[in-house]
């Protein structure tokens, strides 16, 4: 097994261990089909967690240069072994803090987003990120229908409103803006794409 696939099983265990959300099984080969099928050359992650869908970009995007955002120091740390371990440092690149902090420090030319932090936060990070796409992109996010509670118009229940509100705020903004198509594998993956962007 090669340093890699190894890896991937240790995330995984950690992740189960540490009850750490990390990419889904369910949703995972729909994400890395996106994504090979993209052939993205700068990618932005928000929410790196302890690095699993970091490897995966880095491994199934072999030609991406990636910038990856986490706020939780002991988590950015261990992505960050992660990537010094596997000599990724040249093309991944971790930053420690608010994504809503780091992004606009962040150069424009992104053409592959995939939004995985607070689902709350998308909508307002997706006003922040549209300056830094690339004319063609393609922007993923997870956990779109949150339990499935996200479709329809039921009113959520109390602790869920205001996360199932802003993802449908979420959705309906991706929908009018961009060619949007929302997958039911795992908690729901949103695929979207901006300008002329076919996968
Ligand atoms: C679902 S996990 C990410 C999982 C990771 N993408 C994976 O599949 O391996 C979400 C991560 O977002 C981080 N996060 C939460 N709020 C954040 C913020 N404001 N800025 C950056 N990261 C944040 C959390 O600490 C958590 O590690």
């Amino acid at each position: 097994m090669d340093k890699v696939e190894r890896y991937k099983e240790i995330l995984e265990a950690e992740a189960e261990s540490h009850h750490v959300p990390i990419l889904r099984e369910a949703e995972r080969a729909l994400f890395l089909s996106v994504l090979e099928k993209s052939k993205p050359v700068r990618i932005l992650e928000i929410g790196t967690a302890i690095g699993y869908s970091m490897l995966l970009l880095a491994a199934h995007a072999p030609q991406a240069v990636i910038d990856t955002v986490e706020i939780d120091e002991g988590r950015y740390k261990r992505a960050m072994s992660v990537v010094n371990d596997l000599g990724l440092s040249c093309r991944v690149h971790c930053h420690l803090g608010d994504a809503a902090q780091v992004i606009p420090t962040l150069f424009p030319g992104y053409d592959f987003i995939f939004l995985d932090g607070p689902k709350g936060q998308y909508m307002t990070y997706i006003k922040l990120i549209e300056p830094l796409l690339a004319d063609e992109a393609v922007v993923v996010a997870d956990n779109v229908l949150f339990r499935g509670m996200v479709v329809g118009n039921e009113y959520p229940p109390h602790r869920y409103r205001t996360i199932v509100l802003r993802l449908r705020e979420y959705i309906s903004y991706m929908k009018s803006h961009y060619e949007t198509t929302i997958y039911a594998a795992g908690d729901g993956l949103a695929v979207s794409l901006k300008g002329n962007r076919k996968i």
